[in-house]
Formats: C-alpha cells, sequence, structure tokens
C-alpha cells in the first residue's frame, strides 16, 4: 500500500501510540484487501456493544492514549440511569460497573457518545459520494444506499481505528465497480407498511451473496422502512448495500443499478414468503399470552412513539411496554407530552438501550412481542423469547395480553 508521508508517520508513532496502532490494524485490512491507498474520513460511527471484546479493544485503545480524530457517533449499551440501583428493575453490580467503564473508555477516546443506532436518520448523516466508516448493521446499507455516501461493513473495532487515525484503506464499497448491483429481486408482496421491509430483510437466503436490486417497491419510502430493510438484511446476512430502482440514488433505472451487466440471479419474494417466515421465526407461546412487547431495534423514531402515543392514549396496557429511542426522542417526547401519554398507559420510552444487554435479567424465560426480528434473534442467547407481527398487531396485543 501507498501511505502518504503524514499516514507514514502516523505508523512510526509521530502522533503518538495508539494512532500508531490503529494505523497499523488498518494497513493490515488494507493488504488484505489489496488496497492500494488510504482515504481521508470525516464521519464513522462505532458499532459499540457493551460486551467484553468491544470493552477490551476501547480500554487498550484507552491505555495507548488514543484519541479520535473524527468524533464517532456510537451504538446504545443500556441506559444506567434507568435501571439503577433504586429503579424497578436494577442490573446488578458487575453489569453497572460493565457499563461505567464503556461510558469511561469512549468518553476517554472523544467519541460522541449518542447510544444510539440509527444516527444515520438525524444525527450523523453523510452526503453522497462522502467517504465514511460506518458500522452496525442497519447503518451501512443505509448510508451507501439512501445516502449514496461509502462506507465499508466496518467492525465497531475497524470503525475506532478510523475515527482515530481519520483514514479508511481504499477498497470494496469504496470504489465504484464494486457498487453494482448482482442478484435482482422481484418483490410482488404487499409492502403495506414499515413491517414488511423487516419481512423482506429476512429473505436474506433466498436471496443471496451480494448486491441486491430491489425491482417494485415504491419510489418514495419511510426512514423507517428503509431502516428496517438494512437492518434485517444483516440480521439474516451480510449486506453493505442494495439498490431500489426508482428511489436509492445509484439506481435511477435497473441497468444504471446492475451497472449494465445481466444479474447473477433473479429472485422473486411474495407475501407467502413474508408470512411463513413470520410463523416459522416467533417463539411458541403460552396459548395466545404475551408477557411484554418490545419495539425499537434498530432504535424507533420520534414519529414511531408519537404514533404508539396516539393508539394508546387514554387507555392501561395489561402487559409492559418497551420502546427503545434515542436519548434526543426521549428528550423531544418529554418537552412534546408524549412520553406522559406512554407513561400513563403504562410504556416505558427508554433512551440509550439495545435489547442485546444485560439490563433485561427480569425478562429471562418470558415471552414478549416485537415487530422486528432482530429484536427476537440476537436476544435469543439472554433466553428472551419473541413472537413476531405488524405494529398494530402488537400494540393490540400489549393492550389485551393476548396476540389475537
Ligand atoms: Fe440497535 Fe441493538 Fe437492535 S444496536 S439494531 S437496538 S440489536
Amino acid at each position: 500500500m501507498k501511505l502518504t508521508d503524514e499516514q507514514k508517520a502516523m505508523l512510526d508513532g509521530k502522533y503518538g501510540e495508539g494512532a500508531a496502532y490503529a494505523m497499523k490494524i488498518q494497513v493490515g485490512i488494507g493488504e488484505c484487501f489489496d488496497a492500494e491507498r488510504m482515504v481521508p474520513i470525516k464521519r464513522a460511527h462505532v458499532a459499540l456493544s457493551n460486551q467484553d471484546g468491544d470493552l477490551w479493544f476501547a480500554e487498550k485503545m484507552v491505555g495507548y492514549g488514543a484519541k479520535c480524530r473524527v468524533a464517532p457517533t456510537v451504538n446504545p449499551g443500556f441506559c444506567l440511569e434507568h435501571f439503577a440501583a433504586a429503579s424497578k428493575h436494577p442490573v446488578n453490580a458487575e453489569d453497572a460497573d460493565h457499563m461505567r467503564r464503556t461510558d469511561n473508555a469512549y468518553r476517554t477516546l472523544g467519541a460522541v457518545l449518542s447510544y444510539n443506532c440509527t444516527p444515520y436518520i438525524a444525527t450523523n448523516v453523510p452526503n453522497f459520494g462522502e467517504v465514511c466508516a460506518f458500522s452496525e448493521s442497519s447503518a451501512t446499507p443505509y448510508v451507501n444506499s439512501v445516502w449514496g455516501a461509502r462506507s465499508n461493513r466496518e467492525s465497531a473495532n475497524s470503525a475506532l481505528c478510523a475515527a482515530i487515525t481519520g483514514f479508511v484503506p481504499e477498497y470494496g464499497l469504496l470504489l465504484d465497480e464494486n457498487r453494482k448491483g448482482n442478484i435482482v429481486v422481484h418483490v410482488e408482496a404487499d409492502m403495506k407498511s414499515a413491517y414488511e421491509y423487516h419481512l423482506l430483510g429476512m429473505m436474506g437466503e433466498k436471496i443471496g451473496e451480494g448486491i441486491p436490486v430491489f425491482v417494485g417497491l415504491p419510489h418514495t419510502i419511510r426512514p423507517e422502512a428503509l431502516r428496517n430493510l438494512g437492518a434485517q438484511l444483516n440480521t439474516s446476512g451480510a449486506y453493505g448495500m442494495y439498490h431500489i430502482v426508482g428511489c436509492t440514488p445509484e439506481a435511477p433505472t435497473l441497468e444504471a443499478a446492475l451497472g449494465g451487466k445481466a444479474p447473477d440471479r433473479e429472485v422473486v419474494i411474495t407475501d407467502k414468503d413474508l408470512k411463513e417466515f413470520e410463523e416459522e421465526f416467533s417463539d411458541e407461546m403460552k396459548g395466545n399470552r404475551i408477557d411484554f412487547a418490545m419495539f425499537g431495534c434498530p432504535h424507533f423514531t420520534l414519529e414511531e412513539a408519537m404514533y404508539i402515543a396516539r393508539r394508546i392514549e387514554g387507555k392501561k396496557l395489561a402487559v409492559p411496554m418497551y420502546i427503545l429511542v434515542s436519548s434526543h426522542t426521549v428528550q423531544m417526547a418529554e418537552r412534546m407530552g408524549i412520553m406522559d401519554i406512554l407513561t400513563a398507559a403504562g410504556a416505558e420510552l427508554i433512551g440509550d438501550t439495545c435489547p442485546d444487554q444485560p439490563c433485561w435479567h427480569y425478562l429471562k424465560g418470558k415471552v414478549g412481542i416485537t415487530e422486528s426480528p432482530k429484536c427476537a434473534y440476537y436476544p435469543r442467547r439472554r433466553n428472551l423469547h419473541f413472537v413476531i407481527r405488524d405494529l398494530d398487531t402488537c400494540i393490540d396485543a400489549a393492550l389485551t395480553g393476548e396476540v389475537r
């Protein structure tokens, strides 16, 4: 790889041990992918997980004195305040300490402590063609596909290295020739709401490996639906980007999305595919009863919180409902009186928190309902179980305690 004088100096330690270590990792990655050079970034997102490996690496970089040149936004862990010792369901001292250490490490590194997995919707939005380093399953496909920015599928660690050095190796989705679609996906299913985009994204096995080009979807699609599509494509498979003909910026036509080449495969997705997936993926209920409802994986927007508030205003939920959002959305909901409506009905709007965290210890063995397959998928390892249904059915289930 050809490095500039500044990059060589960084590798040699002129900018400190942390920057040298991060640059060494990135040069290694670049060499693996035959990158010819490193290119600058102005934007990054680190999919911090608050798990052991993540904390180990972040603290190691702190130990080396690393500082981010480009302050990255970060993914959620869990909200220490919401699950504090005096709360209804406190986390144990060890888990609280782990979250505190994660918080300290990323603060010391100079990250933006956003604790939100959908920064691409409001807080960290790249321009068309901008090179950046985004990790997080829904974030990478969103910035590539919807904004037309350029990011590889970074890991949390490689995105942190990029934030520290301010550079990324130029390979993969950073290059024009690797951004063309090779699989045409004809969508014949009725895409009524953002929920069907969750299910469409879970068709990874049928779609296969590559860059899908969706045909048959509307030309204007809500950000929430596009968020869901990317999140689930990276739950059912590994996709750095997709195209939607007539909707996403690099797909004005099918020919443009495919780069003028014939596709490697064509796939048809029907209502039957989505329905079968919904049934197979859901866990068993006790009768039709559920114990709780959880939304916001990926984090819900303010609009979604407002929609739920309208649906449950003046009513009482039969089971607890957890709505996971950014802290910015929490603040807006408080200012707007949405929080009061949700709280009065028995719902909790929680910032900074992900379903795949130890704070949900008290839901072990219980069966919840969610509209997100990703929400159902990851917390299974924590012995949380889920039925998946569309959002309206989920809200009705939380009101009655039963899935009808
Ligand atoms: Fe976000 Fe955690 Fe789900 S990071 S997408 S809430 S698994």
